[in-house]
């Protein structure tokens, strides 16, 4: 670090699975204000990789251990934006099921966020985990109405909620990712602000910078990201900044229109269906299950 780090206008977490990342983004950056982790990422973990190549694939209460192991080392690095946790969650899990898996990793840490799926049954887990002053951040969020659902189902929450817009995701299938995050904001200018955007699945600078400009909350990015916003100098984007959206071979990404949602309805109302919601719970699971033994 050096003291000489612009702060950024976000809160910023690093993305991953891994307490060393941590500190050598702390270290680069000077300081962390959260973390994220998710299924993918604690299978991707070296202690885990280790185990699991030689053969020592887990029982799902030695990978529940692993996980809190890993979030005990991150906690203490990062400042107020916390750590999140992901639950456990197939197309079977009930609320209560996610809702117990909260509870539990909520104990684990003191600055722990539950993250639950932007589904029928993780709004549910949320909405009652807030009731019990959990703090929760709401991951596979692709649409407007999802996180139009997750304001009205999390309302009255002391602490702020989290909503995780993917951008990466959404670029990868040529449409623009920034527009949702941009959308997202635009809805919530019109709600009481309990809810902050968190822009997750940051695969680049361009990314970083188009969150910022945006004023997102908090922007949570793997480490080769914030190596390489610290090894360009820390760059802001200015006044006249402009978000260019293109894909890696620099073709222009579909734009995403804003919907004009009312906040303010039962959050069962909203259409929160989204194949990318779909796939990344599969995803998730596969990565999870990738880590245990057959018989677990
Ligand atoms: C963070 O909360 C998300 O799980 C993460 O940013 C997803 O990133 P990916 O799309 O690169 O997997």
């Amino acid at each position: 670090m050096n003291a000489f780090t612009p702060r950024a206008n976000a809160k910023i977490l690093v993305d991953g699975g891994d307490p060393e990342e941590t500190v050598r983004v702390k270290r680069l950056v000077g300081y962390v204000d959260g973390q994220t982790t998710n299924p993918t990422l604690i299978s991707k973990n070296p202690e885990v990789r280790t185990l699991v190549s030689s053969g020592h694939k887990l029982s799902s209460r030695q990978e529940l251990d692993e996980y809190k192991k890993i979030v005990q080392s991150i906690s203490p690095l990062v400042g107020d934006a916390g750590v999140s946790i992901e639950v456990y969650a197939d197309f079977d899990t009930t609320a209560e099921e996610m809702l117990a898996q909260g509870r539990e990793m909520f104990s684990w840490i003191p600055n722990a966020y539950v993250k639950y799926p932007c589904t029928h049954e993780g709004l549910r887990a949320a909405q009652v985990s807030v009731r019990e002053a959990m703090r929760v951040n709401m991951t596979l969020c692709f649409s407007q109405e999802q996180a139009a659902a997750v304001y009205a189902a999390t309302k009255g929450s002391k602490a702020p909620v989290y909503v995780s817009p993917f951008v990466g995701r959404l670029d990868d299938r040529g449409d623009n990712g920034m527009d949702l995050v941009k959308n997202i904001k635009q809805m919530y200018e019109a709600g009481d602000g309990h809810v902050h955007v968190l822009a997750a699945s940051i695969r680049h600078l361009k990314h970083l910078l188009g969150s910022f400009a945006l004023e997102t909350e908090l922007v949570t990015a793997p480490g080769k990201v914030w190596e390489e916003w610290a090894g360009s100098s820390f760059p802001l984007p200015s006044a006249d900044f402009v978000y260019q959206a293109t894909d890696k071979t620099d073709r222009p990404l579909r734009s995403i229109a804003f919907k004009s949602v009312e906040l303010n309805q039962a959050w069962e109302s909203f259409d929160i269906r989204h194949d990318l919601t779909t796939k990344g719970i599969q995803q998730f699971v596969a990565d999870y299950k990738s880590t245990l033994k057959q018989s677990a």
